[in-house]
């Protein structure tokens, strides 16, 4: 047990977006190490078929798995939301997606009664996340409505200004015409976004709490390691390997944005 507690955690994601997540794994368990896989070669996900979709989360997964690691845990909504029942079946790690992460987060607070939810057309589209939260909370009305151009404007470093100002505003007035309580951040990139969008929201006169699903991930991942006894002890801070299936330099480069610390030596692999 003591030499599977030093095993990496494995993290993907379509690309870049995941890394929010590693950042809130890095603050909650810092003496963990890390291997984590972006799916760039391939990114989006969000705009594909729910079956390539799975296809991709299984490169994936069976790349980090061949590393070793004690657990595995999906980063992309889009992913999360079409891969984990297959991957959770089928592997001998413990799985973890952020669907049920960023659901139960966003009804942590009983007053929460109408939820509203952004993310890719592919997440929208796979209602993985109104299942989600009607299996916990059936009598919580769910509103959501898919942001794609979100994600390039994040991938871009477009991050405020007019044109993300705009972009949120079309994206979350249905949603704040809905009345919504709470609006859960269902995609890796919206993390870096998120103060455009409080703004808007408080523009709109709606007092929404935002739920960013990549803290409430880290929350989960900590929960899971320490039910399997899985914890990585003493105060040495972990390594962070990172592994991208195309352009090393530039996922280097944009992933400062994303942690604010360089995240060392990037490896190309070939996953397919
Ligand atoms: N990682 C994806 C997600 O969280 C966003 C980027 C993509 O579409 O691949 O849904």
């Amino acid at each position: 047990m003591s030499e599977q507690k030093e095993l990496p955690i494995g993290v993907f994601d379509s690309g870049l977006g995941g890394l929010t997540v590693v950042k809130a794994l890095r603050q909650a368990l810092p003496q963990e190490h890390i291997l984590y896989l972006g799916d760039n070669a391939r990114v989006p996900y969000g705009t594909r078929s729910p079956e390539t979709v799975e296809r991709y989360a299984w490169n994936c997964a069976n790349f980090l798995m061949k590393k070793g690691l004690k657990m595995l845990v999906i980063a992309c909504n889009t992913a999360s939301a079409v891969a984990v029942p297959s991957l959770q079946t089928r592997l001998d790690v413990p799985v973890l997606g952020v669907i049920r992460a960023g659901a139960r987060a966003a009804l942590q607070n009983p007053e929460h009664r109408r939820l509203g939810i952004i993310g890719t057309a592919g997440t929208i589209g796979t209602g993985a996340y109104p299942k989600e939260i009607r299996a916990m909370s059936p009598e919580v009305q769910v509103f959501q409505n898919p942001a794609p151009l979100l994600v390039p404007l994040v991938e871009e470093g477009w991050i405020d200004g007019d044109v993300p100002t705009l972009a949120v505003q079309r994206y979350i007035q249905p949603l704040v015409q809905q009345q919504i309580d709470v609006l859960l951040l269902g995609c890796t990139h919206y993390p870096v976004l998120q103060s455009v969008i409080e703004s808007e929201l408080r523009q709109m006169g709606s007092a929404a709490d935002v739920v960013n699903s990549a803290v409430a991930m880290a929350t989960e991942v900590q929960q899971a390691l320490e039910m399997h006894h899985l914890t990585r002890s003493g105060e040495a801070t972990g390594d962070l390997q990172c592994f991208v299936t195309d352009m090393p330099s530039s996922f280097a480069d944009a992933a400062m944005r994303f942690l604010g610390n360089p995240v060392g030596n990037v490896v190309k692999v070939d996953i397919t």
